[in-house]
């Protein structure tokens, strides 16, 4: 199977962005540009946003994501959200291990295994992020990160489980910075991931698996990074806040 049986999937990471009233408007600006597109979209928004994602997405087949879960079903974690608490009003898929998360709250490759398991315990479906900072690209030792990263996330998750985790591979240098990875660096990583699925389970579930990229993948550099074989998609910041920006990855993902 080659990338054109796979189809690709652009996502939205909103982050910490958008009132209510702003995601029916963007999500509504949206809509137009996802129908018949050749792609699947995403919007992964703010806890609080959801509700008012997921009514004006109904009918549309845009997708609804959260941005994290918590690992536990429920208990003393004030401020957390569980995977259960998302099933229950209705989403079926959440980010795990943004950069972000690992940057700023102190998320590890074990606090990412243990969320990516509740997630899919509750049903869920997961875009994993994984990648490396600027320091351990320099020190070249990018492939052995990407692949600790992955290999400690996807600890105990079967070749089944796995049809239901999108892995996005986002170098942290990349992410917010307008510096990209250039469409050889984000190949060059996206195929060494399949090349470690296809060792962990084996080679059709590799080669069914959606493999992003993101870190400031925007409507000028869409083109050529979606363009590579191993690039089945993106996971898009800043670019995805604006309809007419998504709209251009969106078409660019659809050719
Ligand atoms: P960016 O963010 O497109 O703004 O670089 C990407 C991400 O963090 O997912």
């Amino acid at each position: 199977m080659k990338k054109g049986v796979r189809k690709a999937v652009i996502a939205g990471n909103w982050k910490m962005n958008k009132t209510v009233g702003e995601t029916a408007r963007l999500i509504s600006e949206i809509k137009p540009l996802a129908e018949g597109a050749g792609c699947d979209v995403m919007v992964c928004v703010p806890f609080t946003d959801i509700f008012a994602a997921l009514e004006a997405a109904r009918g549309s087949g845009i997708k609804v994501s959260a941005q994290n879960c918590h690992w536990a079903e429920s208990g003393a974690f004030t401020g957390e959200i569980s995977a259960e608490m998302l099933a229950d009003i209705g989403v079926e898929w959440t980010l795990i291990g943004h950069s972000e998360r690992r940057q700023y709250f102190g998320e590890t490759n074990i606090t990412v295994q243990k969320r990516v398991r509740a997630a899919l315990n509750a049903g869920l479906s997961v875009i994993l992020c994984i990648g490396e900072t600027l320091d351990e690209r320099e020190q070249g030792i990018t492939s052995e990160i990407c692949a600790l990263q992955l290999k400690i996330a996807l600890g105990g998750v079967s070749a089944e489980e796995i049809k239901r985790i999108i892995i996005a591979y986002e170098p942290v240098w990349a992410i917010g910075t307008g510096k990209t990875a250039t469409a050889a660096q984000a190949e060059e990583v996206c195929a060494e991931i399949r090349a470690l699925l296809a060792k962990l389970y084996n080679t059709e579930t590799a080669e069914a698996s959606v493999i992003q990229y993101g870190g400031s993948m925007n409507a000028s550099n869409a083109d050529e990074l979606l363009d590579k074989e191993n690039v089945d998609g993106g996971l898009i910041g800043g670019a995805s806040l604006k309809a007419a920006d998504f709209g251009v990855i969106i078409k660019s993902a659809s050719r």
